[in-house]
């Protein structure tokens, strides 16, 4: 596949993955990319997973014809897209390694080599010519590891950006770009916000026609979309107007009354309302759903003195990604000591800027005249604002 006219794409689809990084469902597959700069000397932008070695080398060798690569420019360090460096270099064993500082210390750790006789160091803005092409390295710590790179091909105005911009599924996934890639931010990327505004602001003063990423689609029509998004996510903004109720029910009851709540809510003209079973649903859905619209509901019970185990994990996802500038109301339930909302706060104390209804629903067991009411005035609250 033809990228540019000098940039060839030698990436794999990855259709056996289940579990992304060990946690994160792939229905569409994966893709790992990996691109071949062809020029006086020639680069390689970084491998590909451990299983797809023999596939990789075989399509770096065809767009290759006859020719060897010189460099080898690693911008990320983790194994989904640097597991084969030891193969590269066994087989063309006079290419460069072109790296941060930082990753050469990884590359000890997972090889038991930094590569010292092929090493080449580049910090941030530091510039390599390979003919025509005038590469510029860009530091881009913490999106998503400490050692990343991300690189500038001026005479192209092609951006490799690394893991940003990229997303769940194939290459060739035919897919919402937003959905998958939201899951995939803020699953991965999101506790980054600051690291990724600041890799925007330098990105600012460059002219960017193609973006190639690590994972998904290369995006090179109406590039202000993607960035206004990244821009949304890594500040913490609220890309759409809406409500996301996140549930978790034992025997129905808070179920009922979370059904009740996004039926008034839909009555009462709300834009959105997006209903998510903590139990049954993807965590990583519901996280990117939190941070997408301005307004959480969160509705549990008392559990064993706390709250139920899937809230737990729901909300320990959101403040170690540093939830924040958001609308928050609480449905709890609890049948002889109701505690849920008190345990649900506490856990949303260190975060940043949220602000919580005046209307809360307290039920015990199951709806009642009262309860009814309290959900008729939280769906008021939540629609007037
Ligand atoms: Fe796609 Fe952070 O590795």
């Amino acid at each position: 596949m033809e990228i540019t006219k000098d940039i060839q794409y030698v990436g794999v689809n990855d259709l056996r993955e289940e579990l992304f990084e060990g946690q994160f469902i792939v229905p569409n597959g994966m893709a790992y990319n990996s691109y071949v700069l062809l020029d006086e000397q020639i680069a390689v932008f970084d491998t590909v997973d451990a299983a797809f070695q023999e596939e990789w080398l075989k399509k770096i060798e065809n767009v290759l014809g006859g020719k060897t690569p010189d460099y080898l420019i690693v911008q990320h360090m983790e194994p989904d897209h640097s597991a084969n460096i030891v193969a590269f270099i066994e087989k063309y064993p006079k290419a460069k390694i072109v790296s941060s500082s930082k990753s050469f210390l990884m590359m000890k750790n997972y090889f038991g080599s930094d590569f010292s006789e092929r090493q080449m160091v580049v910090g941030d803005g530091a510039s390599l010519h390979l003919g025509k092409h005038e590469l510029t390295f860009i530091a881009a710590p913490m999106v998503h590891w400490p050692e990343v790179i991300v690189t500038y091909d001026k005479t192209e105005k092609v951006l490799f950006s690394a893991d940003a911009f990229g997303k769940f599924g194939a290459i060739d996934a035919d897919e919402d770009w937003a959905c998958e890639a939201r899951r995939y931010y803020f699953g991965i990327v999101g506790k980054y916000g600051v690291q990724v505004q600041t890799l925007l602001k330098k990105l600012a003063s460059y002219e960017i026609k193609t973006i190639c990423p690590l994972h998904g689609p290369v995006l090179k029509d109406n590039l202000e979309y993607y960035l206004r998004l990244y821009d949304t996510w890594s500040s913490y903004g609220v890309e759409s107007e809406g409500v996301l109720i996140a549930y978790t029910s034992v025997y129905g009851h808070t179920k009922e009354a979370v059904e009740l709540l996004a039926t008034r809510l839909q009555e009462k003209g709300c834009p959105k309302t997006v209903v998510c079973d903590l139990a049954r649903s993807d965590m990583a859905e519901a996280v990117e759903d939190a941070f997408r619209y301005g307004k959480l509901v969160l509705a549990t019970t008392t559990y064993n003195g706390e709250i139920f185990p899937f809230m737990r994990e729901f909300l320990a996802q959101l403040t170690e990604r540093n939830f924040q500038n958001r609308t928050v109301g609480f449905i709890e339930n609890g049948s002889w000591a109701p505690m849920a909302t008190r345990v649900m706060r506490e856990k949303l104390e260190k975060c940043k800027n949220l602000r919580y209804t005046q209307a809360t629903v307290k039920i015990l067991s199951a709806l009642s005249e009262e309860s009814r009411g309290q959900i008729e005035e939280l769906a008021d609250e939540l629609c007037k604002e």
